[in-house]
């Protein structure tokens, strides 16, 4: 039976609606009052379309679909509305609603547009769920000003055949960025050949970029192409760049300035019209200077630089992460997606994820969803070691907009503030379950942002 949830403020409306939608659709019916407890049954129940009422107090209904969008949440919203607001049902179309209603049509028509809004559901979702299959999950999450600043830099050099150097710490995103840049350059239908440079033992490298031809050393029986060759007029990804080898650090160097590849034992050269991309987590600039880089090679590659930011600079980003990657591990495990209390996000927010940034995040929460029983994933279920770290940053300043200080404030006042709505503002509960050692703690951090329980 299909699932459809009703959210407006006047309990007899909405009542009334789920009465009538159960009559004529013969729908499961459920009823909330506001945007915040529509986003939380949304993120927990498997609900097949939303009816959204667009004026309501507090988190509205164009606040609902904006939040919904930004966390992944993609079941059908039709809108309903009094008559004669119609451009604020176009601007929640805008906003991802499937359709809208006035409140005064006659239910058939409502059960209708619900039928339509839940088989298009479905084949979004089927069309997802089958893109996700082959080609991974790869959306880069994140709406922090350091990630909106990446994408548009993404934007910006994609288009461009020049090559690009990829840096930032280990579990960054590099690998993302690169899909990202083949997607919006060279495009889908060419290939994505990635070499991990790292990876391969040093006498083999130089045959997996370049090839070689038959007989060129002992145990080159055939010819093989390189992975230049394979990438054809789409991207080569060079992973790790960082550890290449001296020698191959020549030829690639060669090959990138004459734009034509050799094979191992070859004497004829093949055009190159691959773009290349190149990634590291390693200094290049300390590595040039320790002579384990050619400066000349680095100079070829560092035609345009992405930072990706770790995720200390972007703690804003760590809810919508955690969303997106619970999802994503249930689809790569084919178990069921478990939701997540907002105190286990805050103590996640609040670790340092130094480490392996957000590789650590997504193992951590692929332990968690393992390791817990219920359907929603509680603070409890935090390991301790992450529990335990949080960084003392009470000083009182706040940091200039856009710093990692300010962003790290805006994120604490973000948590601090939901988890006290969800406990209705009992300082002492609100306190236990952030993991604060007690309530005058709380009240301290309150203070620092100016909250107070609304009147
Ligand atoms: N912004 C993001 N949105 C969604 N998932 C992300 C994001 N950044 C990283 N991930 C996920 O985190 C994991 C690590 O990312 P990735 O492999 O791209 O990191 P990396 O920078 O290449 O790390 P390394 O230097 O160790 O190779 C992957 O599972 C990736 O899907
Ligand atoms: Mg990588």
């Amino acid at each position: 039976m299909k699932q459809v949830l009703i959210v407006d403020d006047v309990p007899a409306m909405a009542e009334q609606y789920a009465y009538d939608l159960k009559r004529v659709g013969r729908y499961q019916t459920s009823v909330v009052a506001g945007g915040e407890a529509a986003l939380d049954v949304l993120a927990r129940e498997p609900i097949d379309c939303v009816i959204l009422d667009l004026e309501m107090p507090g988190i509205d209904g164009f606040e609902v679909l904006r939040r919904m969008h930004q966390r992944g949440i993609d079941t059908p919203v039709i809108v309903y509305t009094g008559a004669g607001s119609y451009d604020r049902c176009v601007q929640a179309v805008r906003l991802g609603a499937y359709g809208f209603v006035d409140k005064a049509e006659p239910i058939e028509r409502i059960v209708q547009e619900i039928e339509n809004a839940v088989s298009r559901g479905q084949l979004v979702g089927e069309l997802r769920s089958l893109r996700s299959r082959v080609e991974g999950d790869q959306s880069l999450i994140g709406d922090s000003g350091p990630m909106r600043s990446l994408r548009e830099a993404i934007a910006r050099v994609a288009p461009i055949p020049s090559t690009v150097l990829i840096v930032g710490e280990s579990g960054t995103g590099k690998e993302l960025v690169a899909r990202e840049l083949h997607r919006q350059g060279p495009g889908e239908k060419t290939p994505l050949v990635a070499v991990n440079s790292g990876a391969l033992p040093e006498h083999l490298v130089e045959s997996e970029l370049f090839g070689h031809e038959r007989g060129a050393f002992t145990g080159a029986d055939r010819l093989r192409k390189g992975a230049f060759e394979n990438a054809g007029s789409g991207t080569l990804f060079l992973d790790e760049i960082g550890e290449l080898p001296l020698a191959a650090q020549a030829k690639l160097l060669r090959v990138l300035e004459d734009r034509k590849v050799m094979r191992v034992g070859g004497d004829r050269a093949v055009p190159m019209t691959a773009r290349v991309v190149a990634a590291t987590n390693r200094d290049l600039e300390r590595e040039v200077e320790g002579g384990r880089f050619r400066q000349d090679l680095f100079y070829r590659l560092n035609v345009h630089m992405l930072r990706v930011p770790s995720l200390r600079e972007r703690p804003t980003d760590i809810p919508a992460l955690v969303e997106h990657l619970l999802r994503a591990i249930a689809t790569h495990l084919g178990v069921r997606p478990k939701a997540i209390a907002p105190e286990a996000v805050a103590l996640l927010a609040g670790y340092d994820w130094r480490k392996n940034n957000v590789r650590e995040l997504r193992n951590c929460l692929e332990r968690m969803l393992i390791a817990s029983s219920a359907t929603v994933i509680r603070a409890d279920d935090v390991p301790p070691d992450i529990r335990g770290e949080r960084e003392d940053d009470a000083s009182d300043e706040p940091g200039a907009a856009g710093t990692l200080k300010a962003l790290k404030a805006e994120a604490e006042r973000e948590i601090v503030v939901a988890a006290l709505e969800k406990h209705g503002w009992q300082v002492t509960r609100t306190a236990e379950a952030l993991g604060l050692a007690d309530h005058s703690s709380l009240l301290k951090v309150m203070r620092r942002h100016g909250l107070r329980k609304p009147a």
